[in-house]
């Protein structure tokens, strides 16, 4: 059955209203040294702890798929509440991503008491990290309001999962509007970071009846990955980069990795066997300024989702707390 022609109005009207009131100059005139402060704390952070930049990017990506770009993510559980923060999924996100908003927040807070919202302090950083380990430039529209809710329960079935089917993860990002080639274009956020033992385990130990290690996997480097996960049940820290051969560059060389069989996880060397995200893996592997291009125009739209504005938010005094406490 299709849409009334109504509803998909109201829905448009609504997501380019939201669109309309994010702006790039919103904190010119209430806290002009808000870019510069984010930026020097994120430039700090990423020196001291270079893990810190695919921690952020990768907790940026599950806050706003959950309920939206509204830091709903940042808070903390209370004795009454399980928040976001402690469902399964989001347990191993980095500690060093939320203290660098911490960070932010208490400097904003001194310069501009109460103005600055925690969920545009995580969307700013994200980007000047991205750039800052090479990868693309593009405009964050500010005046996101902070969430009021942060349930645990809200990120059941909000993110992908490597036991989803390809089809499944399709439908679950075009139901937050992202075509194939954004999807395609968003996983290359592997191009930096890590991945625990567990998650790509079942490709070097026991992968079928017939062969231990998954075929598609590089014979090399699942042997190093074997050696690198040898304790993993027993230590828990263990972990691999997403992206072998520049581990701590945001470029395309994880989509050229794809075709040496050196993808980390299931879902990605799923992007060079799946036939519609295939060519868009292909693509991007040959032209680094194609991937950039379609990337910045994908996570500005990631940055975009059901983000609180006017009363529908407030800006928290910090990041880990409501303003008023909760029953
Ligand atoms: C669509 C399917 C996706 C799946 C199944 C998936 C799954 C995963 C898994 C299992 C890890 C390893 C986590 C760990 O061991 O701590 C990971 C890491 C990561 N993911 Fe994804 N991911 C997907 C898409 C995305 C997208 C769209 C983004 C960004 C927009 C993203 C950003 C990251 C980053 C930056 C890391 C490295 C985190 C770190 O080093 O702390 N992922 N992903």
């Amino acid at each position: 059955m299709g849409s009334s022609p109504l509803l998909i109005l109201i829905v448009l009207s609504l997501s380019v209203s939201s669109y309309a009131r994010l702006t790039t100059t919103y904190y010119a005139k209430s806290c002009p040294q808000f870019a510069q402060i984010v930026r020097e704390a994120a430039v700090n952070k990423q020196t001291a702890t270079p893990t810190t930049a695919a921690g952020t990017l990768r907790l940026f990506f599950h806050d706003c798929m959950v309920t939206g770009c509204d830091g709903s993510l940042l808070v903390a559980s209370s004795a009454t509440n399980k928040a976001e923060r402690d469902a399964d999924m989001n347990i191993n996100l980095p500690g060093d991503a939320f203290d660098l908003i911490t960070r932010a927040k208490a400097i904003l807070e001194l310069t501009c008491p109460g103005v600055v919202s925690c969920s545009d302090i995580l969307a700013q950083a994200t980007r000047d990290l991205i750039k800052l380990v090479g990868g693309p430039f593009y405009e964050v529209r500010l005046g996101r309001k902070d969430a009021l809710f942060s349930k645990a329960t809200d990120v059941d079935g909000k993110l992908p999962t490597q036991e989803m089917t390809m089809e499944q993860i399709f439908a679950l990002f075009a139901s937050r509007g992202f075509s194939i080639e954004e999807l395609v274009a968003l996983i290359g956020s592997h191009t930096i970071g890590f991945s625990h033992c567990k998650e790509f385990a079942n490709r070097i130990y026991n992968n079928s009846l017939t062969s231990d290690v998954d075929p598609t996997l590089n014979p090399e480097f699942a042997k190093g990955l074997k050696k690198l996960c040898a304790n993993y049940r027993t230590d828990n820290s263990m972990a691999a980069f997403n992206d072998v051969v520049t581990p701590g560059t945001f470029d395309n060389m994880y989509y050229q990795n794809l075709k040496r069989g050196l993808g980390l996880l299931t879902i990605d060397q799923k992007l060079l066997i799946d036939p519609k995200t295939r060519p868009f893996a292909e693509r991007f592997a040959a032209n680094q300024t194609d991937f950039f291009q379609v990337f910045s125009r994908s996570i500005e739209k990631l940055s975009r989702l059901d983000v609180k504005i006017g009363n529908k938010g407030e800006i928290r005094h910090r990041c880990d707390a409501f303003n008023t406490k909760q029953i």
